[in-house]
């Protein structure tokens, strides 16, 4: 008797156990179907810079809207909510794969206006004018971010276009609750804006923002209803286009109604390269992104990274010997393939990629003045924003989009209520003269009319045994390729967890300045000493990037990595 209640006791303890274990293995809390123990979902998510766009985002997710209609509605919800970076007067790049594994991306890069020349920012000496490529009406590209979204809908959307820009109409017309940083950032950019907008209070008060304080934007709202009602058209054509017009007339700007009507968004075939096991989906030019990033992955692949670990002394010297190689490449070779042709197989073959590797020496820093771009044998052929989202169906998209400059050029289009990008500045604006990332270029970046300036933004996927695994990206200007970078590595070979990737101090090299950028913090100061010993001049940041990015656990559930350095947010369901 006694034994066979035992046993039976047992049996119940053994079905309890394996019932506990099925749950904690999937990780799955029962009658929680969407939402698992550890804050995973199962049915999409979306990452992106500011609560109230996440939140749009998450609504049209659960409303039956794919990734795609997702991210135009998020696209639009930034432009009011992150003034800085988000945006219909600027531009930028979509990767995109489906559930069934296809891939595409969208270049909606900002284009040179048909005035644009080579010389434009010269002084009659030959010398780059200050600040005229950044903070004039002639700083802004003709935007691109209204038809690449018009034009990513009508390829993959399923709900109505009208149902996607109508949040955006309501947080502009009813205003919403600014953040600490959104306040600091308006009040830090509060005179430029009354200098450059003379007569204007847009996005400028009497005395301090606060946090918590309402912004409203009433002729934002009304530019969206004319894109809601007309499509591209509401901005490319109509009210909104001469309202742009007329803003550069007065300004002595560039862009014209022509350049406007013949704007129009690229869908090329992403770049895709390996690491390891995992396939890497990103951006091709005229991002430099994408190339750099298969650069990076390739020429540390070899090494032992995993076992001397994160941030360790070997593992950065790498990293920055690798990153003074790729950047010095991109000075050269990268710019816009419609209008220069980027070498993109050689720059990508293993052998190139050995060969440049081969000068790096464990003795001392290789000096990036004896670092010149690459030779091949035989030619071939502060603000910005990243948001990643999947859907219940598996489609994910990366999107990174950009005015440049935190606000762009400050100038915001009379009567329409938004700001101008000041993406003229990506180009090379003189051979050797550094842009405000530093960046220096030569021919294949620069300007010409109706030619794409090169770009760092660096939307990506990776797939795992032909499933999705990740989607990354993040602003940051030159450093995106690099936060992207680490990213990847600190989820792959230091077994970090999403959120932890994301927020793990990252640290930068672009072969020019010749330095190794820190976050404050990022490296232990043994770590640092070794590599000022080995010749490396360590610089520190406060930050670098705001990456935002998805993880596919191996459970099928998608665990969201959203930077701790902004207001960034991830939503589930
Ligand atoms: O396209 C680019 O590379 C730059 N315009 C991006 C600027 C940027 O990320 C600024 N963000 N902090």
């Amino acid at each position: 008797m006694t034994l066979n209640c035992v046993k039976i006791n047992n049996l119940k303890c053994l079905l309890l156990c394996l019932f506990t274990t099925f749950f904690v293995l999937v990780g799955c809390a029962p009658g929680q179907l969407g939402l698992n123990n550890s804050g995973q979902y199962r049915n999409g998510m979306v990452v992106c810079a500011y609560p109230d766009a996440a939140q749009v985002g998450l609504d049209i997710l659960k409303k039956g809207g794919n990734a795609v209609d997702a991210a135009v509605a998020v696209q639009f919800a930034l432009t009011v909510t992150l003034p800085e970076a988000g945006n219909v007067g600027g531009g930028g790049f979509m990767v995109y794969r489906a559930g069934d594994g296809k891939t595409s991306t969208l270049d909606f890069r900002e284009k040179g206006p048909a005035a644009a020349n080579v010389n434009m920012y010269l002084d009659s000496a030959g010398n780059v004018i200050p600040d005229m490529s950044l903070y004039t009406h002639k700083a802004s590209g003709v935007p691109g971010s209204v038809d690449g979204m018009f034009e990513a809908h009508r390829k993959y959307g399923k709900l109505k276009w009208a149902d996607l820009v109508e949040p955006a109409i309501k947080l502009a017309r009813n205003g919403f609750k600014i953040t600490k940083h959104l306040a600091n950032d308006l009040n830090r950019t509060a005179e430029q804006f009354k200098k450059l907008n003379p007569g204007s209070n847009y996005l400028v008060k009497d005395g301090e923002w606060k946090e918590g304080d309402l912004l409203v934007q009433e002729d934002l709202a009304k530019t969206f209803e004319q894109i809601r009602d007309k499509g591209r058209d509401g901005f490319y054509d109509g009210p909104v286009a001469d309202l742009i017009v007329d803003e550069m007339k007065q300004g002595n700007g560039l862009i014209t109604k022509a350049d406007l009507k013949n704007y129009h968004a690229v869908w090329r075939d992403a770049l895709i390269g390996n690491y390891k096991d995992y396939k890497v989906i990103t951006m091709p030019p005229p991002s430099s992104g994408g190339i750099a990033l298969l650069q990076l992955l390739k020429s540390v692949e070899p090494y032992p990274i995993k076992r001397w670990g994160y941030n360790q002394d070997s593992t950065i010297r790498l990293i920055v010997e690798a990153e003074r190689r790729v950047y010095a490449d991109r000075s050269k070779y990268l710019g816009d393939p419609d209008f220069y042709k980027v070498p993109v197989d050689s720059l990508l073959k293993p052998a190139y990629i050995t060969s440049r590797m081969k000068t790096f020496s464990w003795d001392a820093a290789t000096p990036s003045t004896s670092i010149q771009p690459g030779t091949f044998v035989g030619h071939e052929s502060d603000q910005t924003t990243h948001y990643s989202i999947v859907d219940r169906f598996g489609n994910a998209v990366s999107i990174t989009t950009t005015l440049n400059d935190s606000f762009g050029s400050r100038i915001f289009v009379s009567g329409a209520g938004f700001l101008l990008n000041n993406e003229m500045d990506d180009f090379s604006s003189k051979p050797g003269v550094p842009n405000m990332y530093g960046l220096i270029g030569g021919k294949a970046n620069s300007i010409q009319p109706g030619k794409r300036m090169l770009s760092s933004m660096t939307p990506t996927i990776v797939e795992k045994d032909g499933k999705l695994f990740m989607i990354v990206g993040t602003p940051g200007g030159s450093t995106i390729i690099t936060s992207v970078f680490q990213t990847i590595l600190n989820v792959i070979e230091f077994n970090q967890g999403m959120q932890q990737a994301v927020a793990s101090k990252r640290f930068h090299s672009q072969w020019l300045p010749d330095e190794v950028t820190i976050e404050k913090d990022g490296v232990d100061s043994v770590t640092v000493n070794k590599l000022q010993s080995r010749g490396y001049k360590v610089v520190s940041r406060e930050s670098i990037g705001r990456v935002d990015a998805i993880l596919k656990t191996q459970w099928g559930y998608y665990e969201g990595g959203a930077d701790p350095r902004g207001d960034d947010t991830k939503l589930g369901w």
